[in-house]
């Protein structure tokens, strides 16, 4: 005899396709598993509370199952929220006119170097007060929600100085505690080398390690973008070693525009996620390998930085990197957080199939943030972080560009946007 399922709190009914990315809560997907989205054709998913309770087929749920509250997918496709493990969405300001500079061929470190860039964005951030950052990345938070981002991480690092990036880190705390979504804080304070220091950046790097102790109340990870006209490797050394010992995890911004060795670091430091790689040297994939760190792609800033060349994403994956994506969300390199038009890109440019691109936009971010345990993937026991998405297929979720799929978003458990 079958046994009856327990009655569930909430049950989404009439999936056509349901994308549970299952299998990989421990270890995250690598070379053809990447392809593997865990499809059920005509599926139910069982809620209850904030959790997963049951994925099964249609058939099941109605033999088996009941539910206090069902709703209705119509047919369309399911899939775990998104995750966007890399973004820098705490900031005040705009920059278009930068680049539309930049269209014209303006270089983005020539217009950092004439003190733009990243260090206009600080003076706005400076500028703004603590209630204005929070309502702006509230309003930011809550747009991402309806495209679909149910976890986020989010950098400080448009502050540089202690006063400016525990403001910027405190915005982050309250974004944890007054938005429905996931936010993971990282500590950034060497983004940029601030005006004040504009020739003695070993200065703002002591600055740096002696405003860690205190970041450490606010964030799970130390950043460091080490680039031409930022940080050098040894700089970059510096901080992590202070940051391992107080801690912090690693991640690290390598490779955006030249090749800064950024990757033994990683390995050096067990970094959780490389973000960049556009500029990886054949040399340096077995580190990445060694290193264990989730590669994060971020392919809109590939293209809207109008960069040359793609990262080796097809080398990177088969010697088993971990890829996954991110927006990069920032005023700079990527103002936009659609994390949909992200697998967009990446199938477009970056040579993914939609369903690589889906498994690096879900499970493996989630891995990106040491998170895979309770997001990225619908499977018992998770948190119920699920989209209904406008599409029949899920191969027309990169195919149907610049536009957004989503339905309604259920998060723990509950509707949050619809
Ligand atoms: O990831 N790389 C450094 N930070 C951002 C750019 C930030 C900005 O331009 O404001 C990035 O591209
Ligand atoms: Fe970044």
């Amino acid at each position: 005899m079958l046994e009856q399922l327990p009655t569930f709190d909430l049950a989404i009914i009439h999936c056509g396709e349901v994308l549970t990315l299952s299998g990989a809560s421990e270890c995250p997907k690598r070379r053809a598993e990447l392809a593997d989205v865990g499809l059920i054709r005509d599926g139910v998913i069982g809620i209850s509370g904030e959790k997963i309770a049951w994925v099964g087929s249609e058939t099941s749920y109605r033999q088996l199952g009941r539910a206090k509250r069902e709703i209705d997918a119509g047919g369309k496709v399911v899939m775990p929220g998104l995750v966007d493990s890399h973004t820098h969405a705490v900031f005040a300001g705009s920059r278009e006119g930068e680049w539309e500079e930049k269209m014209r061929g303006a270089s983005y470190l020539e217009i950092l170097k004439k003190g733009g860039g990243i260090l206009r964005t600080v003076d706005a951030t400076r500028e703004a007060s603590p209630e204005d950052l929070l309502n702006l990345a509230k309003e930011t938070l809550k747009k991402m929600l309806s495209y679909g981002t149910t976890t986020v991480e989010i950098k400080s690092g448009y502050g540089l100085d202690l006063k400016n990036e525990l403001k910027i880190l405190n915005v982050i705390q309250r974004l944890k505690d007054e938005t429905p979504l996931d936010v993971v804080a990282t500590f950034l304070g060497a983004h940029a080398i601030p005006k004040e220091y504009l020739n003695n950046s070993d200065s703002y790097i002591d600055l740096v390690i002696g405003m860690l102790p205190e970041a450490k109340d606010h964030a799970q990870f130390c950043d460091v973008f080490c680039e031409e006209g930022a940080f050098s490797a040894s700089q970059t050394r510096r901080v992590l070693e202070q940051a391992v010992k107080l801690g912090f995890q690693v991640k690290l911004h390598a490779g955006e525009f030249s090749d800064q060795g950024a990757v033994r670091l990683a390995a050096e430091f067990a970094a959780v996620s490389v973000d960049h790689l556009d500029v990886i040297h054949e040399c340096e994939i077995p580190l990445l390998i060694e290193s264990g760190a989730v590669g994060v792609l971020l392919p809109g800033v590939s293209h809207f930085l109008r960069m040359k060349e793609p990262p080796p994403v097809r080398a990177l994956i088969e010697v088993g990197v971990p890829v996954a994506l991110a927006s990069d969300f920032n005023p700079g390199s990527c103002p936009s957080f659609s994390m949909q038009e992200m697998i967009h890109l990446a199938v477009r440019n970056f040579n993914l199939s939609a369903s690589e691109a889906i498994s690096a936009a879900t499970i493996n971010a989630a891995h990106g943030l040491g998170m895979a345990s309770s997001v990225g993937s619908l499977e018992v026991g998770k948190q119920a972080d699920l989209l209904l998405l406008d599409i029949d297929h899920y191969e027309q979720l990169p195919y149907y560009f610049g536009m957004n799929h989503v339905d309604k978003v259920i998060k723990n458990g509950k509707i949050v946007y619809s």
